[in-house]
Protein backbone atom coordinates (compact mmCIF):
# COMPACT_ATOMS: atom_id res chain seq x y z
CA UNK A 1 0.00 0.00 0.00
CA UNK A 2 1.24 3.18 -0.68
CA UNK A 3 0.64 5.55 2.00
CA UNK A 4 3.04 8.42 2.42
CA UNK A 5 2.18 10.68 -0.96
CA UNK A 6 3.85 13.84 -1.97
CA UNK A 7 1.52 15.99 -3.75
CA UNK A 8 3.15 18.54 -5.96
CA UNK A 9 1.40 21.76 -6.69
CA UNK A 10 -1.24 20.76 -4.31
CA UNK A 11 -2.22 24.28 -3.40
CA UNK A 12 -3.16 25.26 -7.27
CA UNK A 13 -5.92 24.76 -8.96
CA UNK A 14 -6.56 21.33 -9.57
CA UNK A 15 -3.85 19.96 -7.09
CA UNK A 16 -5.95 21.19 -4.34
CA UNK A 17 -8.72 19.19 -5.73
CA UNK A 18 -6.54 15.76 -5.84
CA UNK A 19 -5.24 16.89 -1.99
CA UNK A 20 -8.67 17.04 -0.77
CA UNK A 21 -10.12 14.26 -2.19
CA UNK A 22 -6.77 12.25 -0.81
CA UNK A 23 -7.12 13.45 2.74
CA UNK A 24 -10.71 12.59 3.04
CA UNK A 25 -10.69 9.56 1.44
CA UNK A 26 -7.82 8.31 2.95
CA UNK A 27 -7.59 9.11 6.50
CA UNK A 28 -4.68 6.39 6.68
CA UNK A 29 -2.67 8.11 4.54
CA UNK A 30 0.07 10.68 4.90
CA UNK A 31 -0.34 13.12 2.06
CA UNK A 32 2.51 16.16 1.71
CA UNK A 33 1.40 19.12 -0.66
CA UNK A 34 4.91 20.03 -1.79
CA UNK A 35 3.86 23.63 -3.02
CA UNK A 36 6.16 26.28 -3.49
CA UNK A 37 3.75 28.72 -3.78
CA UNK A 38 3.96 30.53 -6.84
CA UNK A 39 1.23 33.47 -8.25
CA UNK A 40 -1.09 30.33 -8.54
CA UNK A 41 -0.39 28.71 -5.21
CA UNK A 42 -2.98 29.50 -2.60
CA UNK A 43 -3.15 27.96 0.35
CA UNK A 44 -7.00 29.23 0.97
CA UNK A 45 -7.73 26.62 -1.92
CA UNK A 46 -7.52 24.04 1.11
CA UNK A 47 -9.01 25.66 4.06
CA UNK A 48 -10.89 22.84 4.69
CA UNK A 49 -8.69 20.29 5.16
CA UNK A 50 -5.73 22.33 6.36
CA UNK A 51 -6.13 20.80 10.34
CA UNK A 52 -6.41 17.10 9.32
CA UNK A 53 -4.06 14.64 11.32
CA UNK A 54 -3.38 12.96 7.54
CA UNK A 55 -1.60 16.31 5.69
CA UNK A 56 1.06 18.11 5.80
CA UNK A 57 2.11 21.42 3.89
CA UNK A 58 5.59 22.14 3.08
CA UNK A 59 6.69 24.89 0.80
CA UNK A 60 9.46 23.85 -1.43
CA UNK A 61 10.46 24.59 -4.78
CA UNK A 62 10.57 21.15 -6.96
CA UNK A 63 14.16 22.02 -9.00
CA UNK A 64 15.00 21.84 -5.26
CA UNK A 65 17.07 18.49 -4.99
CA UNK A 66 18.67 18.86 -2.04
CA UNK A 67 15.48 19.42 -0.12
CA UNK A 68 13.30 17.10 -2.11
CA UNK A 69 15.09 14.04 -1.95
CA UNK A 70 15.54 15.17 2.16
CA UNK A 71 11.51 15.24 2.54
CA UNK A 72 11.57 11.35 0.66
CA UNK A 73 14.16 10.41 3.17
CA UNK A 74 12.67 12.03 5.88
CA UNK A 75 9.04 11.12 5.10
CA UNK A 76 9.79 7.65 3.81
CA UNK A 77 7.83 8.78 0.49
CA UNK A 78 5.89 5.78 -1.37
CA UNK A 79 4.60 7.62 -4.12
CA UNK A 80 4.73 11.26 -5.86
CA UNK A 81 1.86 12.43 -8.04
CA UNK A 82 2.99 15.59 -9.49
CA UNK A 83 1.17 18.28 -10.48
CA UNK A 84 3.14 21.23 -9.66
CA UNK A 85 3.73 23.61 -13.08
CA UNK A 86 3.98 26.94 -14.94
CA UNK A 87 0.53 26.00 -15.94
CA UNK A 88 -0.82 29.09 -18.64
CA UNK A 89 -0.14 29.55 -22.22
CA UNK A 90 0.12 33.08 -22.64
CA UNK A 91 2.47 33.50 -19.74
CA UNK A 92 4.64 30.92 -21.54
CA UNK A 93 4.83 32.88 -24.74
CA UNK A 94 6.05 35.78 -22.81
CA UNK A 95 8.54 33.95 -20.48
CA UNK A 96 9.08 30.60 -21.66
CA UNK A 97 12.30 30.45 -19.39
CA UNK A 98 10.41 29.42 -16.24
CA UNK A 99 8.72 27.50 -17.97
CA UNK A 100 11.54 25.31 -18.98
CA UNK A 101 13.27 25.52 -15.30
CA UNK A 102 9.55 24.72 -13.57
CA UNK A 103 8.28 22.03 -16.21
CA UNK A 104 11.55 20.05 -17.13
CA UNK A 105 14.24 21.06 -14.75
CA UNK A 106 11.03 20.26 -11.93
CA UNK A 107 10.58 17.28 -12.83
CA UNK A 108 13.52 16.38 -13.29
CA UNK A 109 14.94 16.79 -9.62
CA UNK A 110 11.79 14.95 -8.73
CA UNK A 111 12.52 11.68 -10.68
CA UNK A 112 16.20 11.59 -9.91
CA UNK A 113 15.12 12.09 -6.15
CA UNK A 114 12.60 9.36 -6.07
CA UNK A 115 14.82 7.10 -7.95
CA UNK A 116 17.40 7.82 -5.44
CA UNK A 117 15.92 7.21 -2.42
CA UNK A 118 13.70 4.33 -3.71
CA UNK A 119 16.71 2.41 -5.13
CA UNK A 120 18.29 2.86 -1.39
CA UNK A 121 15.77 0.50 0.12
CA UNK A 122 15.69 -3.02 0.54
CA UNK A 123 12.32 -3.40 -1.32
CA UNK A 124 13.45 -1.16 -4.07
CA UNK A 125 10.92 -0.09 -6.03
CA UNK A 126 8.19 -2.98 -4.84
CA UNK A 127 4.95 -1.06 -4.30
CA UNK A 128 6.33 2.30 -5.38
CA UNK A 129 4.65 4.78 -7.96
CA UNK A 130 5.31 7.80 -9.68
CA UNK A 131 2.48 9.55 -11.25
CA UNK A 132 3.06 12.66 -13.75
CA UNK A 133 -0.10 14.82 -14.51
CA UNK A 134 0.69 16.24 -18.00
CA UNK A 135 -1.92 17.74 -20.70
CA UNK A 136 -3.52 17.18 -23.78
CA UNK A 137 -1.69 19.90 -25.52
CA UNK A 138 1.32 18.14 -25.81
CA UNK A 139 -0.11 16.70 -28.90
CA UNK A 140 -0.52 19.90 -31.09
CA UNK A 141 -3.83 20.48 -32.59
CA UNK A 142 -6.13 18.72 -34.41
CA UNK A 143 -8.12 19.89 -37.56
CA UNK A 144 -11.21 21.37 -37.69
CA UNK A 145 -12.84 19.46 -40.47
CA UNK A 146 -16.52 19.82 -39.62
CA UNK A 147 -16.76 23.77 -38.42
CA UNK A 148 -20.47 23.44 -37.75
CA UNK A 149 -20.27 20.28 -36.05
CA UNK A 150 -21.18 16.35 -36.43
CA UNK A 151 -21.96 13.95 -33.75
CA UNK A 152 -19.11 12.62 -31.91
CA UNK A 153 -18.67 9.03 -32.70
CA UNK A 154 -18.80 7.45 -29.01
CA UNK A 155 -19.12 10.41 -26.73
CA UNK A 156 -20.86 9.15 -23.40
CA UNK A 157 -22.66 12.39 -22.51
CA UNK A 158 -23.81 13.65 -25.91
CA UNK A 159 -27.22 14.86 -25.45
CA UNK A 160 -29.27 17.74 -25.53
CA UNK A 161 -28.17 20.20 -28.00
CA UNK A 162 -26.18 21.07 -30.45
CA UNK A 163 -22.90 21.45 -27.52
CA UNK A 164 -22.56 18.40 -27.38
CA UNK A 165 -21.19 17.98 -31.31
CA UNK A 166 -17.83 17.58 -32.35
CA UNK A 167 -15.80 19.65 -34.79
CA UNK A 168 -13.89 17.02 -36.56
CA UNK A 169 -13.43 13.47 -37.07
CA UNK A 170 -9.62 13.15 -35.28
CA UNK A 171 -9.51 13.03 -31.28
CA UNK A 172 -6.33 12.57 -29.33
CA UNK A 173 -5.35 9.06 -28.32
CA UNK A 174 -2.54 7.74 -26.46
CA UNK A 175 -0.35 6.92 -29.35
CA UNK A 176 -0.35 10.28 -30.92
CA UNK A 177 3.09 11.60 -31.89
CA UNK A 178 3.88 15.00 -29.69
CA UNK A 179 4.02 17.81 -31.80
CA UNK A 180 3.90 20.70 -29.17
CA UNK A 181 3.09 24.27 -30.32
CA UNK A 182 3.65 26.67 -27.24
CA UNK A 183 6.67 26.76 -24.62
CA UNK A 184 4.21 25.81 -21.89
CA UNK A 185 2.93 22.31 -24.28
CA UNK A 186 6.66 21.63 -25.09
CA UNK A 187 7.40 22.39 -21.44
CA UNK A 188 5.06 19.60 -20.66
CA UNK A 189 5.92 17.06 -23.17
CA UNK A 190 10.07 17.03 -22.58
CA UNK A 191 8.89 16.38 -19.33
CA UNK A 192 6.64 13.75 -20.33
CA UNK A 193 9.87 12.44 -22.19
CA UNK A 194 11.93 12.48 -19.03
CA UNK A 195 9.54 10.16 -16.93
CA UNK A 196 9.04 7.87 -19.37
CA UNK A 197 12.92 8.20 -19.96
CA UNK A 198 13.42 7.38 -16.04
CA UNK A 199 10.90 3.81 -16.61
CA UNK A 200 12.84 2.35 -19.58
CA UNK A 201 16.33 3.47 -18.11
CA UNK A 202 15.82 3.09 -14.79
CA UNK A 203 12.95 0.97 -13.93
CA UNK A 204 11.29 3.72 -12.31
CA UNK A 205 7.43 2.66 -11.51
CA UNK A 206 5.95 5.91 -13.69
CA UNK A 207 2.56 6.54 -15.09
CA UNK A 208 1.57 9.49 -17.58
CA UNK A 209 -1.92 11.18 -17.79
CA UNK A 210 -2.94 13.45 -20.48
CA UNK A 211 -6.11 15.38 -19.45
CA UNK A 212 -8.04 17.93 -21.51
CA UNK A 213 -8.66 21.73 -20.16
CA UNK A 214 -10.24 21.68 -16.77
CA UNK A 215 -13.40 23.90 -15.27
CA UNK A 216 -14.23 24.62 -11.48
CA UNK A 217 -13.83 25.85 -8.27
CA UNK A 218 -10.51 27.47 -7.35
CA UNK A 219 -9.20 28.28 -10.83
CA UNK A 220 -6.99 30.88 -10.90
CA UNK A 221 -8.51 34.06 -12.79
CA UNK A 222 -6.19 34.41 -15.45
CA UNK A 223 -7.67 30.99 -17.39
CA UNK A 224 -11.12 31.69 -19.32
CA UNK A 225 -13.71 30.24 -17.35
CA UNK A 226 -13.19 32.14 -13.83
CA UNK A 227 -11.89 35.11 -15.37
CA UNK A 228 -15.06 35.96 -17.84
CA UNK A 229 -16.85 35.00 -14.80
CA UNK A 230 -15.89 37.87 -12.78
CA UNK A 231 -15.48 40.24 -15.63
CA UNK A 232 -18.72 39.44 -16.61
CA UNK A 233 -19.96 40.47 -12.93
CA UNK A 234 -18.00 43.53 -12.91
CA UNK A 235 -19.28 44.25 -16.63
CA UNK A 236 -15.58 43.87 -17.83
CA UNK A 237 -14.87 43.71 -21.58
CA UNK A 238 -14.35 40.25 -22.55
CA UNK A 239 -11.55 39.97 -24.62
CA UNK A 240 -12.10 36.65 -26.85
CA UNK A 241 -8.59 35.90 -28.87
CA UNK A 242 -9.33 35.55 -32.80
CA UNK A 243 -13.12 34.68 -33.47
CA UNK A 244 -13.67 33.05 -30.94
CA UNK A 245 -13.95 30.05 -33.02
CA UNK A 246 -11.33 27.49 -30.97
CA UNK A 247 -12.25 24.34 -29.64
CA UNK A 248 -11.28 22.94 -26.53
CA UNK A 249 -12.76 19.78 -24.48
CA UNK A 250 -13.57 20.49 -20.96
CA UNK A 251 -13.75 18.25 -18.19
CA UNK A 252 -15.11 19.06 -14.44
CA UNK A 253 -11.72 19.18 -11.95
CA UNK A 254 -13.51 16.95 -10.00
CA UNK A 255 -13.89 14.55 -12.76
CA UNK A 256 -9.86 14.76 -13.61
CA UNK A 257 -9.13 14.66 -9.42
CA UNK A 258 -11.09 11.42 -9.34
CA UNK A 259 -9.17 9.98 -12.29
CA UNK A 260 -5.84 10.49 -11.13
CA UNK A 261 -7.34 8.16 -8.12
CA UNK A 262 -8.66 5.54 -9.69
CA UNK A 263 -5.33 5.85 -12.23
CA UNK A 264 -2.97 5.97 -8.98
CA UNK A 265 -4.50 3.02 -7.15
CA UNK A 266 -5.13 0.87 -10.36
CA UNK A 267 -3.34 2.15 -13.19
CA UNK A 268 -0.80 -0.21 -15.10
CA UNK A 269 3.22 1.21 -14.68
CA UNK A 270 4.28 2.35 -17.92
CA UNK A 271 0.90 3.10 -19.17
CA UNK A 272 -0.72 6.36 -20.70
CA UNK A 273 -4.00 7.31 -19.91
CA UNK A 274 -5.76 10.52 -21.91
CA UNK A 275 -8.60 12.29 -19.51
CA UNK A 276 -11.11 13.90 -20.97
CA UNK A 277 -14.94 14.16 -20.89
CA UNK A 278 -15.97 14.22 -24.69
CA UNK A 279 -17.12 17.58 -24.01
CA UNK A 280 -15.42 19.55 -27.07
CA UNK A 281 -16.89 23.00 -27.17
CA UNK A 282 -15.80 26.61 -29.11
CA UNK A 283 -14.95 29.17 -27.18
CA UNK A 284 -17.36 31.68 -28.32
CA UNK A 285 -20.15 29.15 -26.89
CA UNK A 286 -18.76 28.72 -24.03
CA UNK A 287 -18.47 32.27 -23.68
CA UNK A 288 -22.42 32.73 -24.69
CA UNK A 289 -23.68 30.15 -22.10
CA UNK A 290 -21.34 32.14 -19.16
CA UNK A 291 -22.70 35.53 -19.66
CA UNK A 292 -26.61 33.97 -19.62
CA UNK A 293 -25.57 31.58 -16.66
CA UNK A 294 -24.07 35.05 -14.70
CA UNK A 295 -26.82 37.05 -15.66
CA UNK A 296 -29.71 34.70 -14.54
CA UNK A 297 -28.11 34.41 -11.48
CA UNK A 298 -27.45 38.37 -10.54
CA UNK A 299 -30.61 38.79 -11.75
CA UNK A 300 -29.73 40.66 -14.69
CA UNK A 301 -32.02 39.88 -18.30
CA UNK A 302 -30.33 37.09 -19.52
CA UNK A 303 -28.04 37.85 -22.19
CA UNK A 304 -27.86 41.50 -21.30
CA UNK A 305 -24.49 41.39 -20.98
CA UNK A 306 -23.65 40.26 -24.77
CA UNK A 307 -21.84 43.49 -25.74
CA UNK A 308 -19.02 42.57 -23.19
CA UNK A 309 -17.71 40.35 -25.65
CA UNK A 310 -14.72 42.03 -27.29
CA UNK A 311 -12.72 40.55 -29.77
CA UNK A 312 -8.77 40.72 -29.82
CA UNK A 313 -5.60 40.40 -31.16
CA UNK A 314 -5.27 36.33 -31.56
CA UNK A 315 -3.11 34.07 -29.49
CA UNK A 316 0.55 33.16 -31.02
CA UNK A 317 0.51 30.08 -32.05
CA UNK A 318 -3.35 29.71 -30.96
CA UNK A 319 -4.08 25.51 -31.45
CA UNK A 320 -7.29 25.32 -33.25
CA UNK A 321 -8.96 22.04 -31.56
CA UNK A 322 -8.60 19.86 -28.91
CA UNK A 323 -10.27 16.96 -28.25
CA UNK A 324 -9.70 13.68 -26.42
CA UNK A 325 -10.31 10.16 -26.16
CA UNK A 326 -10.49 9.10 -22.99
CA UNK A 327 -12.24 5.73 -23.78
CA UNK A 328 -8.86 3.64 -22.80
CA UNK A 329 -9.35 5.16 -19.22
CA UNK A 330 -13.40 4.16 -18.91
CA UNK A 331 -12.64 0.69 -20.70
CA UNK A 332 -9.58 -0.26 -18.67
CA UNK A 333 -10.04 1.50 -15.40
CA UNK A 334 -14.05 2.15 -15.40
CA UNK A 335 -13.99 5.96 -14.58
CA UNK A 336 -16.54 8.04 -16.34
CA UNK A 337 -16.62 11.85 -16.15
CA UNK A 338 -20.23 12.07 -13.46
CA UNK A 339 -21.19 16.05 -14.42
CA UNK A 340 -23.10 17.04 -17.79
CA UNK A 341 -21.23 20.13 -18.64
CA UNK A 342 -24.46 22.49 -18.37
CA UNK A 343 -24.11 21.12 -14.59
CA UNK A 344 -20.61 21.67 -14.16
CA UNK A 345 -20.77 25.11 -15.51
CA UNK A 346 -23.88 26.25 -13.40
CA UNK A 347 -21.93 24.87 -10.33
CA UNK A 348 -18.88 26.57 -11.39
CA UNK A 349 -20.67 30.19 -12.03
CA UNK A 350 -22.56 29.70 -8.64
CA UNK A 351 -19.34 28.89 -6.72
CA UNK A 352 -17.30 32.05 -7.97
CA UNK A 353 -20.27 34.67 -7.87
CA UNK A 354 -20.51 33.45 -3.52
CA UNK A 355 -16.63 33.12 -3.18
CA UNK A 356 -16.11 37.07 -4.33
CA UNK A 357 -13.94 37.31 -1.46
CA UNK A 358 -11.46 34.44 -2.48
CA UNK A 359 -11.81 36.07 -6.01
CA UNK A 360 -10.56 39.63 -4.90
CA UNK A 361 -7.95 38.04 -2.65
CA UNK A 362 -6.27 36.10 -5.38
CA UNK A 363 -6.67 39.49 -7.99
CA UNK A 364 -5.57 41.53 -5.51
CA UNK A 365 -2.19 39.27 -4.89
CA UNK A 366 -2.62 39.95 -0.86
CA UNK A 367 -2.10 36.28 -0.05
CA UNK A 368 1.24 36.27 -1.67
CA UNK A 369 2.67 38.84 0.40
CA UNK A 370 1.05 37.09 3.28
CA UNK A 371 3.29 33.91 2.64
CA UNK A 372 6.25 35.98 1.59
CA UNK A 373 6.28 37.62 5.22
CA UNK A 374 5.05 34.14 6.88
CA UNK A 375 8.01 31.82 5.31
CA UNK A 376 10.40 34.72 4.98
CA UNK A 377 12.64 33.28 7.96
CA UNK A 378 12.04 29.19 7.32
P1 LIG B 1 -1.98 25.91 -11.37
O1 LIG B 1 -1.16 26.91 -12.12
O2 LIG B 1 -3.33 26.31 -10.86
O3 LIG B 1 -1.16 25.36 -10.11
C1 LIG B 1 0.19 25.04 -10.18
C2 LIG B 1 0.70 24.88 -8.76
O4 LIG B 1 2.09 24.49 -8.85
C3 LIG B 1 0.64 26.13 -7.92
O5 LIG B 1 0.14 25.84 -6.63
C4 LIG B 1 2.08 26.60 -7.85
O6 LIG B 1 2.39 27.32 -6.67
C5 LIG B 1 2.83 25.28 -7.94
N1 LIG B 1 4.19 25.45 -8.45
C6 LIG B 1 4.58 26.13 -9.56
N2 LIG B 1 5.91 26.06 -9.70
C7 LIG B 1 6.37 25.31 -8.66
C8 LIG B 1 7.66 24.88 -8.27
N3 LIG B 1 8.76 25.23 -8.96
N4 LIG B 1 7.78 24.12 -7.17
C9 LIG B 1 6.67 23.76 -6.44
N5 LIG B 1 5.44 24.16 -6.76
C10 LIG B 1 5.28 24.93 -7.86
O7 LIG B 1 -2.07 24.65 -12.34
P2 LIG B 1 -3.28 23.63 -12.58
O8 LIG B 1 -4.19 24.20 -13.60
O9 LIG B 1 -3.82 23.19 -11.29
O10 LIG B 1 -2.49 22.44 -13.27
C11 LIG B 1 -1.88 21.41 -12.48
C12 LIG B 1 -1.20 20.41 -13.39
O11 LIG B 1 -2.17 19.83 -14.26
C13 LIG B 1 -0.12 21.01 -14.29
O12 LIG B 1 0.93 20.10 -14.36
C14 LIG B 1 -0.81 21.18 -15.62
O13 LIG B 1 0.13 21.08 -16.68
C15 LIG B 1 -1.75 19.99 -15.61
N6 LIG B 1 -2.98 20.16 -16.41
C16 LIG B 1 -3.77 21.28 -16.23
C17 LIG B 1 -4.95 21.39 -16.97
C18 LIG B 1 -5.87 22.57 -16.78
O14 LIG B 1 -6.85 22.70 -17.53
N7 LIG B 1 -5.66 23.44 -15.82
C19 LIG B 1 -5.32 20.39 -17.89
C20 LIG B 1 -4.48 19.26 -18.02
C21 LIG B 1 -3.32 19.16 -17.27
P1 LIG C 1 -7.12 28.99 -21.33
O1 LIG C 1 -8.13 28.98 -20.24
O2 LIG C 1 -5.95 29.92 -21.23
O3 LIG C 1 -6.64 27.47 -21.52
P2 LIG C 1 -5.70 26.80 -22.68
O4 LIG C 1 -4.99 27.88 -23.41
O5 LIG C 1 -4.77 25.96 -21.88
O6 LIG C 1 -6.64 26.01 -23.54
O7 LIG C 1 -7.86 29.31 -22.69
C1 LIG C 1 -8.95 28.54 -23.16
C2 LIG C 1 -9.33 29.06 -24.54
O8 LIG C 1 -9.85 30.40 -24.39
C3 LIG C 1 -8.14 29.18 -25.49
O9 LIG C 1 -8.59 28.84 -26.81
C4 LIG C 1 -7.77 30.65 -25.43
C5 LIG C 1 -9.10 31.34 -25.17
N1 LIG C 1 -9.00 32.59 -24.37
C6 LIG C 1 -9.58 33.77 -24.84
O10 LIG C 1 -10.18 33.81 -25.94
N2 LIG C 1 -9.46 34.90 -24.08
C7 LIG C 1 -8.82 34.92 -22.88
O11 LIG C 1 -8.74 35.98 -22.23
C8 LIG C 1 -8.26 33.68 -22.40
C9 LIG C 1 -7.53 33.63 -21.08
C10 LIG C 1 -8.38 32.55 -23.17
Amino acid sequence: MKNTIIITGGAGFIGSHVVRLFVNKYPEYHIINVDKLTYAGNLANLKDVEDKPNYTFVRADICDFDTIYALMQREHVDGIIHLAAESHVDRSIKDPFTFAKTNVMGTLSLLQAAKLYWESLPEGYEGKRFYHISTDEVYGALEMTHPEGIQPPFSTKASSGQHHLAYGELFFTEDLKYQPHSPYSAAKASSDHFVRAYHDTYGLPTIVTNCSNNYGPYQFPEKLIPLFINNIRHRRPLPVYGKGENVRDWLYVEDHARAIDVIFHRGTIAETYNIGGFNEWKNIDIIRVLINTVDRLLGRPEGADMDLITYVTDRAGHDLRYAIDSSKLQRELGWEPSLQFEEGIEKTVRWYLDHQDWMDNVTSGDYQKYYDEMYKNR
